[in-house]
């Protein structure tokens, strides 16, 4: 990043401070504020930072006027329609494209590493079969340090990069498990002589008794559902995995910090969210009354999958994942599906809706992934895992960032205190000895 200028912070025309100004690659340039306190004794104020830059980043950009979204400089269109998931994961992790060598080479390395200690098991057993996959995720991953203590030193860019390897390729079985757990029917274990995405289905939809014949339409669309989910810069989840990263808490930690904030329905969990409203709306007929619900500022209710806290334009990935769920459709057949057309119906009217238009609110990436997720024949209390299915690489090149970084230090916001005034104990509550 350069230094270019500074900006001067006046009080009663009085010069309180200069702060230099940052610019980056692209984007927006930055006020570098680290001396702000030192300097006036004053903090800065941005509940949910919507002004605020956490840290530098060279993974992801936003451009959320002009809808953009970049992993590494590569436009997320181009990579959805040539690279697969595990490329665009080798790209998120180290930079560049994977040439062949690369790519068969990593490739080779995740298929070795998807088999789960078979105690891990044993942890699927403590819970209800009827509780939530994200619950037992946060359970599982979490307890995936104490299996692995031969390669937990952050300081190692090796240890680093076996605990990506092992993240990458465990995540996608303990998502199946978390499935086959709720259904009562057995675990299925990987096949190495199926790719990524043949494998994770085989586990989740398959079973010891037939074989399984990945239909591959179907899997190039989750394929690239998993793209279109690997990233997103320093989303909620992805700034809980980089906050718990700056205190050296080790990467299964981290990455279930990071599934637990994901799970909530403002964020990961707005995918099972849509559906449940879909279903809820039901018929074109009532999508009126369900738009005036997300206008009225007394009704708590939201269009689920519709707004965005960057893009203030059409979210690129909702393009893409609205044209995969409709090739996904028409593979099975399924292009009459109601809830698909009740959803492109919503759409329209939102988009033509003043109230949409002028607080720039667009389908985001959840809109279309549950109608899509559902076809596939995923049932809705797995979508919020599918999704951290896909952004796991996202969070881990963005912890292994943060860890080699040399500004990091241990994240530790300030507040603005509203609280009583020091004060004594009332006399009445002081015990006598
Ligand atoms: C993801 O950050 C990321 O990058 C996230 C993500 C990723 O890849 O990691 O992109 C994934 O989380 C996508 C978002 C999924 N969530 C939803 O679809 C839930 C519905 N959307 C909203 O809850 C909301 O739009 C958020 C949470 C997504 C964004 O919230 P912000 O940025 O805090 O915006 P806001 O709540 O301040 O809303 C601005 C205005 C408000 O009205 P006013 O107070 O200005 O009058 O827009 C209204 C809101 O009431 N508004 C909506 C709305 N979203 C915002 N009104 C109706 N329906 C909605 N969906």
């Amino acid at each position: 990043m350069t230094k270019l200028r500074s900006v001067t912070l006046n009080e009663k025309a009085q010069s309180l401070c200069e702060l230099p100004i940052l610019s980056g690659a692209t984007g927006p340039d930055v006020v570098d504020i680290q001396t702000l306190y030192q300097q006036t004794g004053m903090f800065t104020y941005d509940p949910g930072f919507t002004s605020t830059a956490s840290c530098s980043s060279a993974i992801t950009y936003i451009d959320g006027e002009k809808g953009i979204l970049l992993y590494r400089g590569y436009p997320i269109e181009q990579l959805a329609e040539h690279c697969t998931f595990l490329e665009v994961c080798y790209l998120l992790l180290n930079g560049e494209l994977p040439d062949t060598d690369e790519i068969q080479k990593f490739e080779d390395t995740i298929t070795l590493h998807t088999m789960v200690h078979d105690q891990l098991t044993n942890f699927f057993k403590g819970f209800r079969r009827d509780a939530h996959p994200m619950a037992i995720m946060v359970g599982v991953v979490g307890a995936l340090s104490s299996f692995y203590h031969d390669a937990l030193d952050i300081k190692s860019k090796k240890d680093r990069d076996l605990s990506a390897i092992r993240l990458i390729a465990k995540v996608p079985t303990i998502v199946a498990m978390c499935h086959k757990y709720s259904t009562g029917l057995p675990f299925m274990y990987p096949q190495n002589k199926l790719n990524y995405v043949e494998n994770f289905m085989r586990m989740m939809l398959g079973t010891p008794c037939d074989e399984f014949s990945p239909n591959p339409v179907l899997v190039r669309a989750l394929d690239r559902i998993l793209i279109l989910h690997a990233d997103h810069e320093q989303n909620a989840s992805t700034s809980t995995v980089r906050l718990a990263g700056s205190s050296g808490a080790n990467p299964y930690a981290c990455i279930t910090a990071g599934i637990a904030c994901l799970w909530g329905a403002a964020h990961g969990g707005a995918n099972e969210a849509v559906l449940n409203m879909l279903e809820e709306i039901g018929d074109v007929s009532n999508i009126t009354t369900f738009i005036n619900k997300a206008k009225d500022k007394r009704d708590p209710f939201r269009l689920m999958g519709f707004g965005h806290r960057v893009y203030k334009n059409y979210d690129p990935r909702a393009k893409l994942m609205r044209d995969t769920c409709h090739e996904v459709l028409t593979e099975l057949g399924l292009h009459d599906d109601k809830i698909f057309k009740l959803a492109l119906e919503l759409e329209r009217i939102a988009l033509e809706d003043q109230y949409f238009v002028e607080k720039k609110l667009y389908p985001n990436v959840d809109y279309y992934s549950g109608i899509v997720l559902h076809a596939l024949g995923i049932p809705s209390n797995m979508f919020t895992a599918m999704f951290a299915m896909g952004r796991t690489v996202g969070w881990i090149a963005h912890w292994d960032e943060m860890i080699a970084d040399p500004e990091q230090r241990i994240g530790r916001p300030r507040q603005l205190y509203t609280g009583a005034a020091k004060r004594d104990i009332p006399p009445q509550h002081i015990k006598r000895a």
